[in-house]
């Protein structure tokens, strides 16, 4: 055996006994139609120069490519939730196209803002195809959104290059940044793709940026929220899973369960209100809010999704933190944090500076 293939074996054998029983419990649902699939999100590979990738955001995905190869058993497909590149450059994205490439299973892409706005997502689309388009899987409608679009006079007039355009668009609490939205077109593209769908088939949509607004001034927020809301509004079970703001958030509002997934990269802080205030800049903010600032794992991981209801059950497979469960619970009518609930179980606020 090669020093290489012993290094893997060593450390894939070590992820595998890392991996909760629980999550692969999970899948051993008792509908015909269960099936469950992994969820990849926020990995930001950052170029520094020739060669060189920042080291930490590397090993988050390249961590979660390895447990999730591990999963017994097996996922239906893969999803990446956005936000593959830090900047969009070629460089990032063929790096990170080269750790999803690792993965066993079929991968399907969801466009992040920071895979987008340095040349509109064209080579994006070259490696991994459409920014927008639906799937169905053992009965149930996926329909993958680019929602990270904003108005076109931001986008096409304002800024002297592409980069300058990324930049701008990168940063939290940026005056100069634009809220996210689906747009008219992708809209009526919507409206016709649902149109053939039966009112009790489940629909899932994934998304980058929340279908829902809550905090404008990190577009933790999309502008035309209640107008795609409207459209899944007929359906009995519509959920929505999205990506870019690296933590664990639920709702509900109406059919419509929302849940969000992990980074790999980093964890964002909670904005300082979840009010659905127009614009309200905090005064601060603290990019990297890990309780413990010394494990760069801290507050990020990967999910593993069960379809078995027709709703999601998502299981937060967290690198450095006991793992979560948020279950759609059909008594309450909406998602419920399996063991973070009660107001007792949850950590206290961490204090930063
Ligand atoms: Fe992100
Ligand atoms: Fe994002």
């Amino acid at each position: 055996m090669k020093r290489r293939d012993f290094v893997r074996l060593g450390s894939s054998s070590m992820i595998a006994g890392c991996l909760p029983i629980s999550m692969v419990n999970l899948a051993f649902g008792d509908s015909g139609e269960n099936f469950t699939f992994a969820y990849i999100s926020d990995s930001h590979i950052q170029h520094i120069k020739g060669a060189q990738f920042v080291r930490n955001w590397d090993q988050g995905l390249k961590r979660a490519v390895a447990e999730t190869n591990l999963l017994t058993p097996k996922p239906d497909f893969v999803m990446f939730g956005g936000d593959l590149a830090q900047l969009g450059t070629k460089a990032e994205l063929d790096h990170g196209a080269e750790f999803l490439a690792g993965l066993n299973y079929d991968v399907k892409m969801v466009m992040g803002e920071h895979d987008y706005y340095l040349d509109l997502g064209e080579y994006w689309s070259e490696l991994f195809g459409p920014h927008w388009y639906s799937f169905d899987h053992k009965d149930v409608h996926f329909v993958v959104l680019n929602s990270i679009l904003t108005y076109d006079d931001w986008t096409f007039n304002r800024w002297e290059s592409g980069e300058r355009r990324m930049n701008e668009m990168a940063g939290l609490d940026n005056p100069n940044g634009s809220p996210f939205m689906v747009g008219e077109k992708q809209r009526k593209w919507l409206a016709e793709d649902l149109r053939k769908v039966k009112k009790d088939t489940p629909i899932v949509v994934f998304s980058h940026s929340p279908i829902q607004k809550i905090y404008k001034g990190w577009n933790f927020w999309t502008e035309d929220a209640e107008q795609v809301q409207a459209l899944l509004k007929p359906f009995d079970r519509a959920n929505v899973i999205y990506g870019h703001v690296h933590q664990i958030q639920y709702n509900q509002i109406g059919n419509l369960a929302f849940n969000s997934v992990m980074a790999t990269a980093w964890p964002w802080p909670y904005p300082q209100s979840y009010a659905q205030a127009e614009s309200h800049l905090p005064v601060l903010t603290v990019p990297m809010n890990r309780a413990d600032p010394f494990d760069e794992r801290d507050a990020t991981g990967w999910q593993f999704i069960n379809m078995n209801t027709g709703r999601v059950d998502l299981a937060y497979n967290l690198y450095a933190n006991e793992n979560r469960l948020v279950m759609f619970d059909q008594g309450k009518g909406h998602p419920v944090d399996k063991g973070y609930q009660p107001k007792s179980a949850r950590i206290t606020p961490q204090k930063h500076y």
